[in-house]
């Protein structure tokens, strides 16, 4: 539903399932969740769009290995990468160029990319948002017709706070919070032992605290950040990883949490 006086939201007839990636605060790891997230549920056997929503700093054109800007057609999106569709602001300006914009450019960049690419027929279209709870991200939120968000957090105090808020900004719109992910949660050194830089455990209970899922922890790994700088997320180039089995789990939980939601289009949920 929408509240009274948000902007009209738009419709995705061939889109079963539209995910945002949240959270309050930036750099927490949510563009590499979302582009990992969107490629493991591919590789569980999903049609997969992503739409970088981060029209201030878009990160999906570096992440996904595009490195090159378009003319303003947009009959010629979304691209297809590594298997999934996919939209980025990046695509038409480059990505180093800034963007100042408001709510009003926000509503109506968001709608042309909803609706005038064609996503097709896809089982979820997930959505990297910017960080923050301001006027742009509320807009997002309240044009795209979401099934539901993650909130992405790190695990210390900080990073906490403003997951919070971010989740709390989805309830009042009335989206559905599938769950939150506990993102650089730990660091497995040489020989296997455990670190736990940011400390760990916060993500699952700021879950237990708001009544949400906790869909799960990602380590802190080098090889992510570099196969996300190099243009081909660690999921995609290294599938037998340990990380990657992480990602794959939650892919797998999303999808769990989503059916439960009762959408129509849901397939039954893989087990690993
Ligand atoms: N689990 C991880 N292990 C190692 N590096 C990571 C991990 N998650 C993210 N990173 C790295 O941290 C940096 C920030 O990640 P990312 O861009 O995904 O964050 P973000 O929340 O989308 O940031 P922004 O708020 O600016 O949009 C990137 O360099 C990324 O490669
Ligand atoms: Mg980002």
């Amino acid at each position: 539903m929408n509240l009274p006086g948000a902007p009209p939201k738009v419709s995705l007839p061939g889109v079963k399932n539209v995910i945002a990636v949240a959270s309050g605060k930036g750099g927490v790891g949510k563009s590499t969740v979302a582009t990992n997230l969107a490629l493991a549920l591919s590789m569980l056997g999903r049609r997969v769009g992503l739409l970088d929503a981060d029209i201030y700093g878009p990160s999906i054109p570096i992440m996904m290995g595009v490195d090159q800007t378009f003319d303003p057609n947009l009959t010629q999106f979304p691209l297809e990468r590594h298997g999934i569709k996919l939209m980025s602001i990046g695509f038409l300006v480059k990505p180093e160029t800034a963007m100042i914009w408001r709510g009003p450019m926000v509503h109506k960049y968001i709608t042309v990319f909803l609706t005038q690419v064609s996503w097709d027929q896809l089982d979820y279209l997930v959505i990297d948002l910017p960080p923050g709870t301001g006027d742009a991200q509320l807009t997002l939120t309240q044009t795209a017709p979401l099934s539901g968000a993650i909130i992405v957090t790190t695990p210390q105090d900080v990073s906490l706070i403003d997951a919070r808020k971010g989740l709390e900004m989805f309830r009042q719109v009335r989206v559905p919070i599938l769950g939150i992910v506990e993102n650089m949660s730990y660091f497995i050194g040489d020989g296997g032992k455990r670190y736990e830089i940011f400390r760990h455990g916060g993500g699952k209970k700021l879950a237990q605290e708001t009544g949400v899922p906790f869909l799960g922890e990602i380590p802190i790994d080098p090889a992510i950040a570099e196969c996300g700088d190099t243009g081909d997320p660690i999921v995609h180039k290294l599938p037998d990883n340990p990380v990657s089995k992480t990602y794959l789990t939650l892919a797998s939980a999303v999808s769990a949490e989503v059916a439960k939601l009762g959408t129509p289009g849901e397939l039954p949920t893989l087990q690993l």
